[in-house]
């Protein structure tokens, strides 16, 4: 196993796009940020600088941080964060993940400019489970806007309106040819006739799922969030935001150039629909730029909900000899979390959602409220009261038709709080996330930190505790750190709690994390020190 080492740099950088220029934050002013690559098994080392006038903290999506919550990086969290003028180092070591990961800016709307891919190549001595590709292109899907992102989200708040939707989707930080003035700055992937292309796919966007697609070409899926699947053939893919897929793609068309392409997929009921794609161009060595446009590829329209739930079930874990699975078969704790969108009043207040309330949003009706003065792990860690409570619900308030259209959202007027679940080490954990259409239905993106889970199982409607784990996949399911729980339906996980720390887990929509759609567990230390967290490193940032 290798050290791997860089330097990050948070830094106000000038940018060219859609006919405009804008400064945003940059990691050493790239846009998207530098790639790190690895080996499963590595260690990583990043110092941080924050040369940029926001606070910041970097995260390493999808890395499991065993013992080194210290080094997972959501702000107040697991940290204070880096105030402008600071540092901070980063630690970790990989371990059994292989594929694509990604790290991102995690505190307010850092993130919209300052992520990157983090790809983790087999462990050494070790190869892929499927034939070696000719090479491998990271695709960080992306949104844009033609104004300072951290702005938008702090006018919403300030408001309690809906914080505006992004201007473009970009592919590698490029908005691509269909947009205004960008066509100079398309993508362009070349490959040989003939030759199979790794795409790393990761959706980096802040508030929308996308469906993504190769034109004339089927995708040979074969890893999701750095764990490998069995091989499944599709024309598209879709992808929550902090989702990754990786697939291999095969120039066995005619030589010619080709767009690759991403749009959203909108599943609320009244969510604007954005109506603009992405694009890059897959091209064909021998083909002369000077031919005909591309053919785009045929995306599923923005509301299809039937391709985005096939796509969903079609994942299932590799489970081979090299790459076991080791689902639960029976669950100590059973906990059901309802996710979803409300109102919460705001007398005397600037309230700009509906009916003189604001948006909010919330896990067990409880709409999470991140502390100020210390992080969740360090009050913990020092014994500093008064930052949160641990009296997070096992069950929402009041049971009802979740998914029903016109219930009494008087039942339902979403509360404030700071509050955690505690689980005892080495504890099977199995929470069904139960989306809601309280105030209106759609597909929310959970993530959970410091753990990969098994998705055992999805549905439409109200889970059944009487039906529903009967038809539940304990053989082979995806084993993700983020699910896209459907549209008015549900998922169940499972995970073993063996990674003691503070782990958030929320809708990885931005709008809906702003507005509380998180909630943290608080894992014990194992019974020895070795199955404990780590001391915290002597440069952690302080409130
Ligand atoms: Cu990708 Cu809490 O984050």
């Amino acid at each position: 196993a290798k050290l791997r080492t860089a330097t990050f740099v948070l830094q106000s950088t000038t940018v060219k796009k859609l006919c405009g220029t804008q400064n945003i934050i940059t990691v050493n002013g790239q846009f998207p940020g530098p790639t790190i690559h690895a080996r499963n098994g590595d260690t990583v080392i990043v110092k941080v600088y924050n040369n940029a006038q926001y606070n910041a903290t970097i995260h390493w999506h999808g890395v499991r941080q065993f013992r080194t919550g210290w080094s997972d990086g959501p702000e107040f969290i697991t940290q204070c964060p880096i105030r402008p003028g600071g540092s901070y180092t980063y630690k970790f070591t990989l371990t059994d993940q292989e594929g694509t990961l990604w790290w991102h800016g995690h505190s307010s709307w850092l993130r919209a400019t300052v992520y990157g891919a983090l790809i983790i190549s087999p462990r050494l001595g070790s190869t892929y489970p499927y034939t070696k590709p000719h090479g491998q292109v990271p695709i960080l899907l992306g949104e844009w806007w033609n104004r300072n992102p951290i702005d938008v989200v702090n006018q919403a708040t300030q408001t309690g309106a809906a914080p505006s939707v992004s201007d473009a989707f970009t592919i590698n930080g490029r908005p691509g040819d269909l947009y205004q003035c960008s066509s100079s700055d398309t993508l362009h992937i070349s490959v040989k006739n003939g030759e199979t292309k790794l795409l790393r796919v990761i959706n980096a966007a802040l508030n929308t799922d996308l469906f993504f697609s190769v034109s004339s070409h089927t995708m040979t899926v074969v890893a999701v969030d750095a764990l490998y699947t069995k091989p499944f053939q599709t024309n598209v893919l879709m992808l929550g935001p902090g989702q990754t897929t990786d697939v291999l793609v095969t120039a066995d068309q005619s030589i010619g150039r080709y767009y690759m392409a991403a749009r959203a997929y909108s599943s609320g009921q009244g969510v604007p629909f954005d109506n603009t794609t992405t694009v890059a161009i897959l091209e064909y060595e021998g083909s002369s730029s000077t031919t005909s446009n591309p053919n785009m590829p045929n995306l599923p329209f923005y509301n299809d909900t039937q391709s985005a739930t096939s796509f969903a079930n079609g994942l299932r874990s590799l489970a081979s000899n090299d790459h076991p699975v080791f689902v639960p078969r029976s669950v100590d704790k059973n906990l059901l979390y309802t996710i979803g969108l409300g109102l919460i009043n705001c007398p005397g207040q600037s309230c700009g959602g509906p009916n003189g309330s604001r948006f909010a949003a919330s896990m067990n009706n409880i709409s999470f409220v991140l502390p100020t003065t210390s992080s969740i792990l360090q009050a913990q860690h020092f014994g500093v009261k008064g930052v949160f409570s641990g009296d997070f619900p096992d069950n929402p308030p009041v049971q009802f038709d979740y998914t029903a259209q016109n219930v009494n959202r008087g039942l339902w007027s979403t509360v404030k709080g700071t509050k955690v679940k505690v689980l005892n080490y080495n504890t099977t954990v199995q929470v069904i996330l139960q989306g809601t259409n309280i105030f209106a239905g759609e597909s929310h993106p959970i993530h959970l930190h410091g753990y990969d889970f098994y998705i055992v199982g999805t549905g439409f409607g109200n889970y059944s505790p009487q039906n529903d784990p009967q038809k539940f996949n304990l053989v082979d399911p995806p084993m993700r750190n983020t699910v896209n729980v459907p549209v008015n339906g549900w998922a169940a996980i499972r995970f073993v709690a063996d990674n003691p720390g503070a782990w958030l887990m929320h809708c990885h929509l931005d709008a809906h994390i702003t507005w509380g759609l998180a909630m943290v567990f608080l894992v014990n230390n194992g019974p020895n020190s070795l199955l404990s967290l780590e001391s915290p490193p002597v440069d952690l940032p302080q409130c």
